[in-house]
């Protein structure tokens, strides 16, 4: 398999992270309009980056990551915007990217002048790849480039004293980086800003590309964070790409090995195959009945946004979110359904434990309509439920098997699903007929 390389890195056989569980939700940080705007075909418009800025603030984040600022003028322009406007709220903090070069840093601190505070982004690739085929440099010479720019991000600073600076590093490609000199490199940043001052900093460990399965992502994390010098003082975040589609079992993974906070965005959108999805784990965490911290009451809010902002379908079985995942077609599942939620009302259960539904429609913002729809592949309690639901017609006993058959033969010649007016036309058509 010459054309697969396997990359050598840290496994854990003392690893702690199996053993536990999230009990809490991380620190989020959305990067939909950095990461997720720059991997689209027509990056957004200013009226498309502020609707995404005001969902994202809506929902809850309280770090959002909002432009790379020194490369892009529509990004320094948007930053301008949002300070010049006063759009940012007292508890958000909004974040930049910039690479590790004077120029960028100088530019990256212009375009933030007046902000009440904001976390300043420095990074640059730290991974072999990188440095053999792409910079051509040592580790010596790469880490040089880090420390540099951590010593611009400091100076520029202060000469804004007016802001609550954050600062945060990032070795890029971290999973193709060895471990230990990814630590070494870390700690060389960190005694840049001395965190033992009560600068606030955060070190995030990008899976730029997903080299690996989540489990040895995970590990990276644990020896990270056992290994770095001043691990109390710092927070650790992930920023997981979706590449072998994992990117959300990577960051949960590596949440449960010690990391405080999760980089994503909405839906998945960014770098080629995406950046890890924030609904996604959100909603796993509140399946699990932790508070995800984050408002996810309205989907499909959040669906007409992403749509709007980043012009891309959002997948009708998307996890949690997508037009059909709430939807049962077959006969059995639909009668499983129909008794469960019966059972449900009727034992006032106060845990949602529903056959096929993972958690209750409505908690998203979507309506039981949705839920059973008719086709070929129905059965009689779907036919049953959905003349009761929308007519409250009482389909008596005896009726389920022949109307449903009934119902099934015009959906097989019609070849397609057939609407609750279509059923009800077939069930007063049956009495007609009824000896
Ligand atoms: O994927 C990545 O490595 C990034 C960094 C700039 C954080 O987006
Ligand atoms: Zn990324």
């Amino acid at each position: 398999h010459k054309k697969y390389r396997r990359f050598e890195t840290v496994r854990l056989t003392d690893r702690t992270w199996p053993d536990q569980e999230i009990n809490k939700a991380p620190d989020w940080c959305s990067v939909d309009l950095r990461d997720g705007n720059q991997a689209l075909v027509n990056p957004m418009s200013v009226a498309q980056k502020t609707r995404m800025f005001n969902l994202l603030v809506k929902l809850g984040f309280k770090e959002i990551e909002v432009g790379f600022p020194s490369a892009s003028q529509p990004d320094f322009d948007f930053v301008r915007k949002l300070i010049e406007e006063d759009r940012i709220p007292d508890d958000v903090t909004i974040q930049v990217l910039t690479q590790a070069r004077e120029a960028l840093i100088k530019r990256t601190y212009e375009a933030l002048a007046g902000v009440k505070r904001a976390n300043v982004h420095v990074y640059n690739s730290t991974s072999i790849v990188q440095r053999e085929q792409v910079f051509n440099m040592s580790r010596d010479e790469i880490k040089a480039i880090a420390t540099q720019g951590a010593r611009w991000v400091r100076d520029y600073a202060a000469q804004y004293p007016a802001t609550a600076w954050e600062f945060q590093y990032s070795p890029e490609s971290f999973t193709g980086t060895e471990i230990d000199y990814a630590v070494e490199v870390c700690d060389a940043v960190i005694a840049e800003w001395k965190p033992e001052n009560g600068q606030k900093i955060v070190i995030n460990l990008p899976a730029t590309v997903e080299m690996s399965s989540p489990n040895v992502y995970a590990d990276q994390i644990e020896y990270f964070c056992r290994h770095l010098k001043q691990r109390d003082k710092i927070r650790i975040s992930l920023h997981t790409h979706n590449d072998r589609g994992c990117g959300v079992a990577a960051a949960e993974l590596g949440v449960m090995a010690g990391a405080d906070r999760v980089e994503g965005t909405l839906i998945g959108n960014g770098e080629r195959t995406g950046n890890m999805d924030i609904v996604t784990m959100g909603m796993n965490l509140y399946s699990q009945g932790i508070d995800p911290e984050l408002d996810f009451s309205n989907i499909p809010e959040i669906i007409d946004v992403v749509e709007y902002c980043t012009e891309l379908p959002v997948a009708a079985r998307h996890p949690w979110a997508g037009e059909l995942v709430y939807t049962a077609f077959s006969g059995s599942h639909q009668d499983a359904i129909r008794k469960s939620v019966n059972y449900h009302t009727e034992h006032q259960q106060t845990h949602w434990n529903v056959a096929y539904l993972p958690i209750d429609p409505r908690d998203i913002g979507r309506e039981y309509e949705a839920v059973i729809r008719i086709n070929s592949q129905s059965g009689k309690g779907g036919v049953a439920l959905v003349l009761e639901r929308d007519f409250g017609i009482e389909l008596p006993k005896w009726m389920h098997a022949p109307l449903s058959q009934q119902v099934q033969q015009a959906a097989e010649t019609q070849g397609v699903e057939l609407s609750a007016a279509t059923i009800k036309t077939i069930y007063e058509q049956s009495l007609v007929n009824v000896p």
